[in-house]
């Protein structure tokens, strides 16, 4: 005889109020366990849909909100973005098959935003880790997240300089995000860096290397809107 739906099982299915197929099994589980830890307690409707993570916006028991990222198990892709874990000491050991790299990614994700909200540096701020989830801040304003800066341009020279000065917060604090661009970072009031899984530490062999390629990729974009900073300069002031 089949078995009876559980109640928790109908309850999930209810609160996540999506097509199930858009969730693998184990995700599912996860955010199951999530919604029984109080952790979550309703996935409102999909921020981003993209290739190595879906994010969520989501509402905790007491009413607010938070993102909630999940990164995707379907895509060869982390494979070959493992080098940004295998030459990061914190991450040496990691078995190299798919689900063991998406965890990897969720928890290097969730120790670099820990470095951020330590630093001071503009990011959202790390909630929870479970597996290929991460649960942070929610970045918006009432119910919708804040804009790319590629969606909405910068408000002028004080954003590249906000940024500039997080990148740098982040080099003090031993880290480099290494995918720096116009959309991955929100504008809120100021300026918020977000997607963190590939961040590496400076023990990275090639952590300079992304650091300077993070600086001309944001010195270019605000070029376009004429707002100009020489690229020796901007890597002086992070390093000094
Ligand atoms: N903390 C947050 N608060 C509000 N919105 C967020 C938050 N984190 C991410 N987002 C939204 O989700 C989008 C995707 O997030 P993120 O850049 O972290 O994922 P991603 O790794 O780039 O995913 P993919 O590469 O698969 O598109 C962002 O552009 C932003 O719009
Ligand atoms: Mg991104």
């Amino acid at each position: 005889m089949a078995k009876k739906p559980s109640k928790e099982d109908f309850q999930l299915k209810e609160r996540i109020k999506i097509e199930s197929d858009v969730f693998d099994k184990r995700t599912l589980l996860n955010l199951s366990r999530l919604f029984k830890k109080g952790i979550v307690e309703t996935i409102d409707y999909p921020i981003s849909t993209g290739k190595e993570a879906n994010v969520f916006r989501a509402t905790v028991p007491g009413g607010s909100y938070v993102a909630v990222k999940i990164y995707k198990t379907e895509t060869a892709r982390f494979f070959r973005r493992s080098s940004y874990l295998e030459g990061d000491p914190r991450f040496s050991k990691i078995k190299h098959n798919e689900w063991e790299i998406v965890k990897a990614f969720a928890k290097k994700e969730y120790k670099n935003l820990t470095i951020c909200q330590d630093a001071g540096v503009h990011a959202p701020k790390p909630y929870y880790i479970l597996e290929n989830i991460v649960v942070m801040e929610f970045l918006g304003e009432g119910d919708l997240p804040y804009s790319t800066i590629e969606q909405v341009g910068p408000r002028g020279k004080g954003d590249l300089e906000g940024i500039l000065k997080d990148i740098r917060g982040m080099y003090k604090a031993g880290l480099v995000h290494a995918d720096i661009s116009e959309y991955n970072i929100l504008q809120g009031k100021v300026p918020y860096l977000i997607d963190f899984g590939q961040g590496v530490v400076l023990g990275h062999p090639n952590a300079g290397k992304f650091l300077e390629r993070d600086v001309e990729v944001i010195l270019k974009y605000f070029r376009k809107f004429r707002i100009e900073k020489d690229f020796k300069k901007a890597m002086d002031y992070i390093r000094e």
